[in-house]
């Protein structure tokens, strides 16, 4: 097959730009992004590494078949994780090119910008050269209203945690330099999917850097996998580099939603004792409510990054459920008991969620959510 060596009279060259690619059910881009790389990138000793996250349509097959014969392509395949920024962290990691690129493998960037940006880190005063659809003569291209709105938002609230006047923060096609990368990568939170911000935001001095208008193409093959949650995402990144060096959002997030958790039990002990429920029925009824609208939320949004789906989601409920029946006992044990000595019955409900929150979080965060490979 073609075109393994071209720039070079040897089958092997030290590489200066490496592209790194993250890919989730990718594989019908892969072979046309190689194509056009080796079209716009010639001359360039380059190579290109596609970080798959166990992709179901046999994206990562795909890149190590073209791998087969194109020395330049390589496959960083990771399994059960997922993640764009820590896809990116980890495949920038992984080569050893002094000047490494970010790109979707979609088509959505544009590639005849990458000369153009690689110039600009060679020539020295640039350390990130980042393709941007909000300077003069770029665009979001068809994109709609909301999200265009959405991004709007989001690029001003990056100035809560990065000084650099970024027109396009959120932009996922970008190329640096590794000496700015090495200075960012331990202070990088690696959560949800803006890389770019996230280095801007954990650099001990505001990069150099420049910005390279495009227009943001339509998707032809495969979809989007950022769903409105990126949102949300977006949002962590910003808590996390505002306060987490003070305590970790997600203690924040479970704290938050352990007190949306004392709500919902407050709510159903009324419900129930108005029914005529006894107080220790009630406080059952309760402290299950409590208990599942606690899972679901913490999974949705606390542990987002691991989150459990299908029969894990069942799984997890029912771990979380025995995991946390300990607590539960407490929670309506002290219930009753504050209750029985006379006390109001928010004050007993408040004293038992209480007990019953510290053990969730214990059982939560070691082992319904923790790392279990
Ligand atoms: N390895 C890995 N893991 N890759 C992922 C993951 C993941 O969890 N999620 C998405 N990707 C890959 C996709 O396969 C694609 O190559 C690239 O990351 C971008 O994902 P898309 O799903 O195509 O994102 P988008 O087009 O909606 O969003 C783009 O525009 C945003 C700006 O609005 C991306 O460039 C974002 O980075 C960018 O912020
Ligand atoms: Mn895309």
């Amino acid at each position: 097959m073609a075109s393994g060596s071209e720039g070079s009279a040897h089958p092997w060259a030290p590489r200066e730009l490496a592209l790194v690619v993250p890919t989730l059910n990718e594989r019908a881009n892969v072979p046309v992004l190689v194509g056009l790389l080796h079209e716009v990138l010639q001359g360039v000793e380059w190579e290109v590494l596609f970080v798959d996250d166990d992709s179901r349509d046999g994206t990562a097959g795909e890149v190590r078949r073209i791998a087969q014969t194109d020395p330049r392509v390589r496959c960083l395949q990771r399994i059960g994780r997922r993640g764009l920024a820590s896809a990116c962290i980890e495949g920038i990691l992984a080569t050893s090119a002094p000047i490494v690129g970010v790109m979707d493998a979609d088509l959505q960037h544009d590639e005849s910008l990458l000369p153009h940006m690689l110039q600009a880190l060679r020539d020295g005063d640039v350390d990130i050269a980042v393709a941007s659809r909000h300077v003069e003569g770029g665009s979001m291209g068809d994109f709609d209203k909301k999200r265009v709105a959405i991004s709007d938002f989001a690029a001003r609230l990056s100035r809560l945690i990065v000084a650099s006047d970024l027109t396009d923060p959120m932009s996922g096609f970008f190329m640096l330099r590794r000496a700015a990368f090495d200075a960012a990568v331990r202070n990088l939170s690696g959560q949800g999917f803006k890389i770019l911000l996230d280095i801007f935001a954990s650099s001990p001095k505001p990069p150099r850097f420049q910005e390279f208008p495009f227009r943001f193409r339509t998707r032809q093959f495969g979809e989007s996998k950022l769903d409105s949650m990126v949102v949300w995402e977006y949002l962590m990144l910003i808590a996390d580099k505002l306060v987490g060096h003070i305590v970790p959002v997600r203690f924040v997030l479970f704290a938050l939603i352990g007190g949306v958790g004392v709500g919902v039990n407050l709510l159903v002990l009324r419900l129930a004792l108005a029914a005529g429920l006894h107080i220790t029925g009630a406080g059952i009824w309760a402290t299950l409510a409590a208990m599942v609208s606690n899972f679901l939320l913490n999974n949705q949004f606390t542990y987002r990054d691991r989150r459990l789906k299908r029969w894990k989601l069942l799984r997890g409920l029912v771990t979380f459920s025995v995991g946390c029946s300990i607590g539960a006992v407490a929670n309506v044990g002290i219930a009753a008991q504050v209750y029985g000595q006379g006390n109001s019955w928010w004050l007993a409900g408040l004293a038992g969620a209480l007990i019953g929150a510290v053990w969730n979080y214990a059982i939560a965060s070691t082992y319904t959510w923790g790392k279990t490979k």
